[in-house]
């Protein structure tokens, strides 16, 4: 009986074709033979060898993409923005702040293209038109990174719901809403070649979406990047039939702003930042551009739903 049940289960696992589905009569119905050989046939040896023509250096080129940078204002996002103008992409920045960081112009002399374009990824409305705007004057959107984000630190049972749903509605809101933009558009226009993806998402989660953050007080945040790291698992099988790539990057601590800030209100948090991960330092932003320009790049093409932890360590244990 058992070996019966499970050999028809079997049976419907090798036979059963997304289209039969909706036709009970079809479940059963085996794929022809000739589909059968095609699934099977080997591969051709001029596929097998192409790793002989493909320089990595090419592949990791963003020459002629576009790359929408949420949060590039200053901090991470900025450094990314450096990497992406490096690697021959041009950039399209989105932040809230009246004006960009100083180094913007050093931005301007080194990328072929770069606007800074002043939205709001809470304010929907002003971001499906910051989107088009970008659209227009871009004339495509190959990529996003979204690393606008924002980090309260204030305990559980003190936090206030309006401060709380900020967070959320920055951190966890407008990465959603910032990729769908991104993704629409990518679906719109024609790919770049024949042989690239539709387009990469890379969100900025953090090591905050997998442990809690010792010595400091982000429930709001730990929580709002967990919903980050869910969202870029679930739209990366969504959307990777269209051929758009969705992919996390974790830091670790990083010195920005955000970090200095927040150690300077309680100056024990420096210690914690240094002496937590395996390799006993803070990261530098330098240290996360390779990881955005591969993600955004054609050396990353079969790489989706993943995540790159660059912590020092940190997310595989933690040191006195
Ligand atoms: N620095 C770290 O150690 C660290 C670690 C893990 C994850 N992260 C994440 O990296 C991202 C960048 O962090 P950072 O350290 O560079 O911070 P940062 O404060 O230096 O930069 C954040 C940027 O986001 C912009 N921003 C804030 N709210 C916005 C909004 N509503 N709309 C548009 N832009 C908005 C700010 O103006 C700022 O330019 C954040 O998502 C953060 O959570 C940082």
């Amino acid at each position: 009986m058992f070996r019966r049940t499970f050999s028809s289960l079997a049976l419907r696992r090798v036979f059963i074709t997304p289209r039969s589905l909706p036709q009970r009569q079809s479940i059963l119905r085996p794929l022809s033979v000739d589909a059968l050989e095609q699934s099977r046939k080997p591969l051709s040896r001029k596929a097998v060898d192409s790793y002989l023509t493909s320089n990595v250096l090419d592949l990791l080129s963003l020459k002629g993409r576009t790359v929408v940078i949420t949060g590039a204002g200053r901090g991470i996002g900025l450094a990314l923005a450096f990497a992406v103008a490096e690697a021959g992409g041009k950039v399209a920045i989105v932040d809230a702040a009246d004006a960009p960081h100083e180094h913007y112009a050093k931005l301007q002399d080194i990328c072929e293209e770069v606007r800074y374009y002043k939205s709001d990824v809470t304010d929907y409305e002003r971001l499906e038109a910051t989107f088009a705007d970008i659209a227009k004057d871009f004339g495509r959107i190959d990529g996003i990174v979204t690393a606008a984000g924002i980090c309260p630190d204030e305990p559980f049972l003190e936090r206030k719901p309006q401060s709380v749903k900020r967070t959320f509605e920055i951190n966890s809101l407008g990465t959603y809403y910032s990729a769908q933009l991104a993704a629409r558009q990518m679906l719109k226009q024609p790919k770049l070649t024949p042989t690239s993806n539709a387009g990469s998402i890379v969100f900025i989660a953090s090591i905050a979406a997998h442990t809690a953050s010792l010595g400091q007080y982000t429930s709001d945040y730990c929580s709002s990047k967990g919903a980050v790291l869910s969202l870029s698992r679930q739209l990366s099988v969504e959307l990777a039939r269209p051929g758009i790539r969705v992919n996390c990057i974790s830091p670790g601590y990083i010195v920005t702003d955000m970090v200095l800030d927040i150690a300077d209100s309680r100056p024990r948090l420096s210690d914690i930042f240094v002496s937590e991960p395996p390799m006993k330092r803070m990261g530098d932003r330098t240290e996360l551009k390779g990881a955005a320009v591969y993600l955004l790049s054609q050396a990353s093409s079969y790489m989706t739903g993943g995540e790159l932890l660059i912590t020092g360590g940190m997310h595989a244990g933690r040191t006195e």
